[in-house]
């Protein structure tokens, strides 16, 4: 998942195809009867070819700027004719030289919490107004915080609060931290303890939101263990220790610090039909197939997915739900990748 600057030449030969067909389409707009605005009465096809992408996705951190397109020689970059246009400009701005960077807005976005990674721009090729309908013309631009600048030098996170802050066993949190606005979460639960009931705000209304998408199909859902302090975490990974050993509790409990529940973004969920208890068979379960397959749309991700325990250091764990918002959550399914591997850090 490296994210080389990019890459691509132009072909001559694809330049020269390009304005053939800019002269075909400016003989059928006359044909058509263009007006005195130039803007023809009926539809014209776009240009089937423009610049050309190496890649179809790139990966932008901020405050970096990537260059997407390079052309052979002294070629014009884009060629003759051709610019590149951002589906979301006021995010993400390209420039004639087909560079991409971050608005202002973007940035600040990025600071308030607002924006996050997975959050993505199509850049197109644009011809007199006509954008390119065809392979390899348009590229996806998708903002990644940059993994190098998230620890302190202690391997703590500096930004805890962020939604898609990575935390994990070689990443922790600074045991002091206390997520801002927790609040009880509005979905039914199955423990008695104030603490784990509760979730950041924006998490807890996406999960009100899910459980009731899931109750519109028929699944009841059920909360187990959300939020959990520095200090309940210790007790908890201790008691794994002390009834089923060390090595089962680093595969199914995290050690204090180093655990997503302290953050708030994360609740455990179950159902009756599980007994309202935690356990894989969770997942073959139709409500429980059913949050796999719709979480993302409500901004959460299964953070431990079966297979990829190498690379999340966890059991497979259906239950565990993690909220990073929708931007994020739908570009991880789509991918089908760990937020390890999105972010390319062990
Ligand atoms: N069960 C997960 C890994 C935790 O303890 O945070
Ligand atoms: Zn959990």
């Amino acid at each position: 998942m490296n994210n080389p600057p990019l890459i691509s030449l132009f072909p001559v030969s694809r330049r020269a195809a390009g304005r053939r067909l800019l002269g075909a389409w400016l003989l059928l707009s006359l044909s058509c009867g263009a007006g005195e605005t130039g803007a023809p009465e009926s539809p014209v096809p776009p240009p089937a070819l423009g610049p050309s992408f190496a890649r179809q996705e790139f990966f932008l951190h901020p405050g970096d700027t990537i260059s997407l397109i390079q052309t052979a020689g002294d070629s014009p970059v884009p060629p003759d004719g051709w610019d590149l246009v951002s589906s979301r400009p006021e995010w993400f701005q390209v420039n004639p030289q087909g560079e991409v960077r971050l608005t202002e807005a973007a940035l600040e976005g990025i600071r308030s919490g607002t924006l996050v990674s997975g959050e993505a721009a199509e850049v197109r090729a644009r011809m007199g107004g006509v954008l390119a309908e065809g392979e390899g013309e348009s590229c996806l631009v998708i903002l990644r915080k940059d993994p190098r600048r998230t620890l302190d030098g202690e391997g703590r996170l500096r930004d805890p609060g962020d939604y898609d802050a990575l935390v994990n066993k070689s990443r922790r949190l600074p045991s002091s931290y206390i997520p801002p606005d927790l609040v009880l979460v509005e979905t039914p639960t199955c423990l008695e303890m104030e603490e784990v009931r509760k979730m950041r705000r924006e998490a807890s209304a996406a999960l009100t939101e899910l459980f009731r998408a899931a109750a519109g199909e028929g699944f009841t859902l059920v909360a187990r263990s959300g939020y959990r302090a520095y200090r309940t975490q210790e007790a908890l990974y201790n008691n794994y220790v002390f009834t089923q050993g060390q090595e089962y509790a680093d595969r199914y409990s995290a050690r204090p610090g180093t655990s997503e529940h302290q953050t708030g973004l994360v609740m455990d969920i179950t159902s009756p039909e599980m007994n309202y208890q935690l356990e894989e068979s969770f997942g073959e379960t139709p409500a429980g197939m059913w949050v796999a397959a719709n979480a993302h749309r409500f901004g959460f991700i299964i953070r431990y997915p079966r297979g990829k325990e190498g690379i999340t250091g966890y059991a497979y764990e259906p239950w565990h739900l993690r909220y990073v918002k929708p931007a994020l959550a739908g570009r991880l399914h789509s991918l089908g990748l760990t937020l390890e591997e999105f972010f390319n850090l062990p």
